[in-house]
């Protein structure tokens, strides 16, 4: 897809194609919508990270609540939305033995304990293996750190969604 079919949308297209950029968050497609035209994907990713950085810290975690957990109840009734399903499957995370599910279920709850919004981490760059790992890790870290970290995951999730859309290519971003 090129940029001038992208800048040629009407708001209800935009939406519909950029709509999940943002996991189950239209509403930020739908305020990007507003500031074309976008010179390249590079530019249009800046807006749609713009946009979140603007957001006062109850919309910024709002944006993280509206994540489903990685392997999580949404997974198990297969309620998740295609890009999720397509990233957690992936890193594995489809395949897991009843072990690693409760291991995982387990921490991703004391994790939404501590800080009040979900698990988020671009699961595309990491692995089954690795994930517990990392969110023993995380929940280490004290909450205002954490939040800059889960919404940079959010925007490296963004950036591969985007690619994906426009035709980039992921190893050059
Ligand atoms: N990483 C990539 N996709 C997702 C998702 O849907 N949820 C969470 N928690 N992390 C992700």
């Amino acid at each position: 897809m090129d940029m001038e079919k992208v800048n040629a949308m009407d708001f209800g297209e935009f939406v519909e194609v950029f709509g999940n950029v943002i996991e189950r968050c239209p509403l930020v497609a739908a305020a990007v919508w507003s500031q074309r035209p976008f010179s390249d994907r590079e530019d249009l990713e800046r807006h749609f990270f713009a946009f979140i950085d603007s957001l006062p810290q109850s919309g910024r975690e709002g944006i993280l609540r509206c994540h489903p957990d990685l392997a999580g109840r949404e997974l198990q009734r297969g309620a998740l939305t295609a890009e999720s399903q397509r990233e957690q499957s992936g890193a594995g995370l489809t395949r897991l033995g009843p072990e690693e599910r409760r291991r995982l279920l387990e921490l991703n709850a004391r994790y939404r304990a501590r800080f009040g919004f979900p698990f988020v981490l671009a699961a595309r760059l990491s692995h089954r293996e690795a994930v517990p790992a990392e969110l023993a890790r995380r929940l280490q870290r004290q909450p205002a750190q954490e939040l800059r970290t889960a919404l940079d995951e959010v925007k490296k999730i963004a950036g591969l969604r985007l690619a994906d859309l426009l035709g980039a290519d992921p190893a050059r971003l």
